[in-house]
């Protein structure tokens, strides 16, 4: 089963709950969390998902965009996250490992994320202990991006491996998924698809998402 995690990046933070609710035929809600440093643009934090987790009991999927995560992995939890992604680029190999062990401290998933210049290699040494591995198919940042067609090699690369090593282990797409750009994405064996403005800008939610299941 295909899973759609819309992201709230494209959502009306002035409306926020409302926007929740609107794609409550989804699986996750991702939540983009920037600092400004690690990324160039700054989203939203702690504060936001504490209010979010309120408003909902939909499965709350926290993609860190921040520099050594490690220091914010347990807020994260704590305010409501239920899996909480850190990029690998984003702190030491030791650091990484150590956020991992933090979030599942807290009884959380935990994931990582690759930019599309890392390689699928990166993943080996964390890929028997975590829950989630998301594949960048823009660079993160923005939404609106266009599809990075060039990643389906290493989607296809990690599906081997998890299927491998870590079978139960899931694999996201994030960045440009959209009505012509999700089959590719299952096809290359990524079973969640994030979506930002192809769910918020659809005139028909539900049925966006459900054609995103491809
Ligand atoms: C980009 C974010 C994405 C973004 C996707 O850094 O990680 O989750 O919201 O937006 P679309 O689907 O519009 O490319
Ligand atoms: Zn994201």
């Amino acid at each position: 089963m295909i899973k759609i995690a819309p992201s709230i990046l494209s959502a009306d933070f002035a409306n926020l709950e409302r926007d929740i609710h609107r794609i409550s035929t989804a699986d996750y809600v991702h939540v983009d969390v920037m600092d400004g440093v690690f990324v160039p643009n700054i989203s939203i934090g702690l504060p936001v998902l504490q209010s979010i987790r309120k408003v909902t009991d939909m499965f709350l999927d926290v993609h860190l965009m921040i520099v050594e995560p490690v220091r914010y992995v347990e807020r994260f939890c704590d305010a409501g996250a239920d899996l909480v992604t850190v990029h690998v680029e984003s702190d030491t190999p030791e650091n990484i490992h150590a956020a991992i062990d933090k979030i599942h401290a807290k009884g959380k998933k935990a994931g990582i994320v690759l930019k599309p210049a890392t390689p699928a290699e990166a993943v080996l040494s964390y890929l028997e202990k975590v829950e989630l591995i998301l594949v960048m198919t823009v660079e993160p940042g923005f939404g609106g991006q266009k599809f990075m067609a060039d990643m389906m090699p290493k989607v296809t690369a990690i599906r081997k491996l998890i299927d491998e090593k870590n079978p139960a282990c899931e694999l996201e797409v994030d960045g440009g998924v959209a009505p012509d750009t999700c089959k590719t994405c299952i096809d290359a064996g990524a079973n969640v698809l994030v979506a930002g403005s192809a769910v918020y800008k659809a005139p028909d939610i539900p049925a966006r998402i459900a054609e995103l299941r491809g």
